[in-house]
């Protein structure tokens, strides 16, 4: 492996600013790796689209990475692992991708009351990986598994989450809904949904509820950290990474070859978006604040 491939970035692919839940954890386990990330917000939410949608507009954000000289890429949407990770693995072999399913097996096993909730996307609760899963893991331990979607979650995110708003009011009414059902386990299965993981936390200590919440986050940061030493690609340098954010807003996904900041004063983490209507400031403070967990609950 030569220098410049271990200073390659590593690629993170989401509808939107979901993926940056996977980023933080990335960032806490690999200070030393920048990041290139590809949300497309021209598109979001995935959820609710077909999964031939689902598989064009991977492959597209795939690609863009790849092209953009990424050594490894995470697709930290579930929706879009549901639907396209095997394709975009048989399309880039050379490139390891790193795919998302809803923490269900943690769940599973340390559920006592044999009762666990996912909360996903239509897409991710329909899809063929979350029913390996199930097949694997929930139904040889008989544990029952309540899947719930909310199409206004993803939405309700990108929008700063606000408290007043009916997502909010819904997520308490179910977490009382489960909790009476006797779900002791709620999987978060989409990546937009740790960012109100504090406001669903706060509500269950409040209320006193016996219900506890995985995230696949870290497990996926854990998985690349391994893929990293593996392939012997881990960036040891230090030196040349700059702890700072930007956004750009990417023209023509399909074109115009990806134009990354690679050198040295290139920022740690680059956010690339696809709806060129947004402001790169308004995205960039948006970023920081998801990252920075400023958002009030
Ligand atoms: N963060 C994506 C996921 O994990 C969001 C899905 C969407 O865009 O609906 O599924």
């Amino acid at each position: 492996m030569n220098l410049s491939t271990l200073s390659a970035p590593i690629g993170v692919f989401d509808s939107g600013l979901g993926g940056l839940s996977v980023y933080q954890h990335l960032q806490a386990q690999l200070p030393y790796e920048r990041v290139i990330y590809f949300a497309d917000t021209l598109n979001v939410p995935y959820g609710n689209r077909s999964a031939q949608d689902i598989v064009r507009l991977t492959e597209l954000a795939v690609s863009w990475l790849v092209h953009a000289g990424c050594k490894l890429i995470v697709i930290a949407c579930n929706s879009a692992s549901a639907y396209a990770l095997e394709r975009v693995r048989t399309l880039y072999p050379a490139v390891p991708i790193v795919g998302l399913v809803p923490a269900l097996k943690p769940a599973v096993l340390a559920s006592q009351n044999k009762q666990v909730a996912v909360l996903a996307t239509r897409a991710t609760l329909e899809g063929e990986l979350l029913a390996r899963v199930i097949n694997e893991y929930a139904t040889p331990h008989a544990v029952k598994v309540i899947k719930y979607f909310d199409a206004d979650l993803v939405p309700w995110v990108e929008a700063g989450m606000p408290t007043d708003a009916p997502p909010a009011k819904r997520l308490r009414e179910m977490l009382n809904v489960w909790t009476g059902q006797g779900v002791d386990f709620l999987v978060l299965g989409c990546t937009h949904y740790p960012f109100f993981r504090p406001f669903l936390e706060q509500e269950i200590f409040h209320k006193n509820y016996n219900l506890r919440i995985v995230d696949s986050g870290k497990a996926i940061a854990d998985r690349v950290v391994s893929l990293l030493k593996q392939h012997k690609m881990m960036n040891r340098n230090s030196s040349d990474i700059v702890a700072r954010i930007e956004a750009y807003s990417i023209e023509d996904v399909v074109h115009r070859p990806a134009k990354v900041h690679t050198d040295l004063q290139a920022p740690a983490l680059q956010f690339y978006y696809t709806d060129i209507s947004h402001e790169a400031e308004t995205l960039q403070q948006k970023v920081k604040q998801l990252l920075t967990g400023s958002t009030n609950f």
